[in-house]
């Protein structure tokens, strides 16, 4: 069953008016998630009627429906894709038997770990994000941000649903405390580090969305491999949405380059100091913002050897990122993966068991997809006459998680010391004096059609309409 019912108080494709017990616990959580969303959700919002997608259908085409509505009326709901009931478990120790509908008890703790983790995410951005709307370069872009909040919202439910539906009271307790921890609070902060820093200018918005929303994707595609059907079935409509926040973080980038790129031709200039007081980001600048955000993001796949990662592997919760276009047992034992260690100030590879090793495979398939759209990006810097590139830094660069955290590591993939890191970390992330340019730029552009001078506007408007259009309409 694929259209969703939307006769209902939550909308669903679940047949949830079947299960009056859950229908009820779901009706009592949904008026906590109104209140966290006007207590954290976009500042300053309410009144907006905002051009939004709402799903329809879960199927391929016919996604999405468009029209301006308020945020806190938007059709949260639970959608899963069409299950097969003949599903098999592909890969793991439970290989070749049949997917399971229901929770298995021995796995229980671990399955409810990675649904709360998963779930904690999702607020915690638009906690990130909230004050955002207020310096929108463009009510285009306004609008985007405020489409990735409402999906990071349903997302919320997504997980909620499966808590409340297989995990009973624990399940609901869980599905609490995710509308209460909070990111960036001292005494009960978001579960993930990266979900705790701040996004506090558009620069770090799409840096976010193109880097960390990829993390989400390349997470989210593991668990729709899980043996966990209701998982598998929930993670795969999510990752529809999160391409739309891809989307939004790489061309954001591409804008900016294009801006910036602009302004150095007219001006004839690579000095930074004249391209800011032209009012445009400095290619350092965005750059230094790159390494902090892919830097800060590859940590969020967690130690590089973790014993965690083959257990969850194994017991079929959560694949690898394309699994079943892999060619190989799909059980792995005895095969191995390289991973980095430093020996004597020097940076090694090191033979591992690969299933110890998943957190590192997927990263390692997360950067590949990352540098794709670096080289993308690039090519707006070539297309333009300028010889600058753009690059992500080591892997071991300013890591805080496994075998690489506290190293000193310049960009390029130096052991450096601890003088020659403080001498040099300002040429590597962002300063204190960059985030405050950056903030002086930004300031709240909401006419249609009109961009603010460090961005360049976009090629098309959202689902055919012009550039111009009045995507929000300020109540
Ligand atoms: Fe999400
Ligand atoms: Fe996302």
């Amino acid at each position: 069953m694929s259209s969703i019912n939307y006769s209902e108080k939550i909308p669903n494709n679940v047949n949830l008016g079947e299960d009056r017990t859950l229908q009820r616990a779901l009706e009592g959580w949904q008026p906590n998630f109104i209140n966290w969303w006007d207590d954290v959700g976009p500042d300053g919002s309410t009144n907006y009627d905002v051009y939004l997608r709402t799903a329809v259908s879960v199927d391929p085409q016919g996604w999405a429906q468009f029209g301006h509505v308020k945020m806190r009326d938007y059709r949260w709901g639970i959608f899963l894709n069409p299950g097969d009931a003949n599903r098999e478990i592909h890969f793991g120790d439970h290989k070749g038997e049949k997917a399971w509908q229901d929770v298995p008890g021995e796995h229980r703790a671990n399955l409810r770990r990675i649904i709360v983790t998963q779930g904690d995410t999702e607020p915690a951005s638009v906690e990130q994000q909230r004050h955002l709307g207020l310096t929108a370069p463009s009510m285009y872009d306004m609008r985007n941000l405020f489409q990735i909040n409402v999906e990071e919202g349903r997302h919320l439910w997504a997980m909620v649903y499966l808590l409340h539906k297989h995990f009973g009271r624990d399940g609901r307790e869980e599905a609490e405390a995710l509308l209460q921890r909070q990111s960036g609070d001292q005494d009960n902060p978001r579960i993930l580090g990266a979900f705790n820093e701040k996004t506090p200018d558009w620069l770090a918005f799409f840096m976010f969305t193109y880097f960390t929303d990829r993390d989400g994707k390349f997470q989210l595609s593991a668990l729709a491999e899980s043996a966990f059907d209701p998982l598998a079935r929930t993670t795969k409509f999510m990752l529809t949405e999160e391409a739309h926040h891809m989307f939004v973080g790489e061309s954001g980038v591409s804008r900016v380059l294009a801006r910036t790129a602009q302004v150095m031709n007219e001006l004839k200039t690579d000095d930074p100091k004249k391209i800011r007081e032209a009012g445009c980001i400095d290619l350092g600048t965005i750059q230094r913002y790159l390494n902090f955000h892919y830097s800060v993001t590859i940590d969020l796949f967690g130690a590089d050897q973790s014993s965690n990662a083959a257990t969850f592997y194994s017991s079929g919760l959560k694949g690898r990122y394309e699994e079943g276009k892999r060619e190989d047992d799909h059980v792995l034992k005895g095969q191995t993966y390289k991973v980095l260690e430093v020996n004597n100030g020097q940076l090694v590879e090191k033979e591992v068991p690969m299933l110890n090793a998943l957190n590192e495979v997927l990263r390692d398939d997360f950067i590949k997809d990352s540098v794709a759209g670096v080289n993308r990006w690039n090519k707006v810097l070539e297309k333009a006459g300028i010889p600058t590139r753009l690059v992500v830094p080591h892997k071991a660069f300013n890591r805080q998680i496994g075998a690489l955290a506290g190293i000193k590591m310049s960009p390029d993939g130096k052991v450096v010391s601890e003088s020659e890191w403080n001498a040099r970390k300002a040429e590597w992330l962002p300063t204190p004096e960059d985030f405050a340019f950056v903030a002086s730029l930004m300031g709240r552009v909401v006419e249609p059609g009109k961009f603010a001078n460090w961005i360049a506007p976009p090629v098309m408007g959202i689902n055919r309409q012009p550039v111009d259009f009045e995507y929000i309409r300020f109540g």
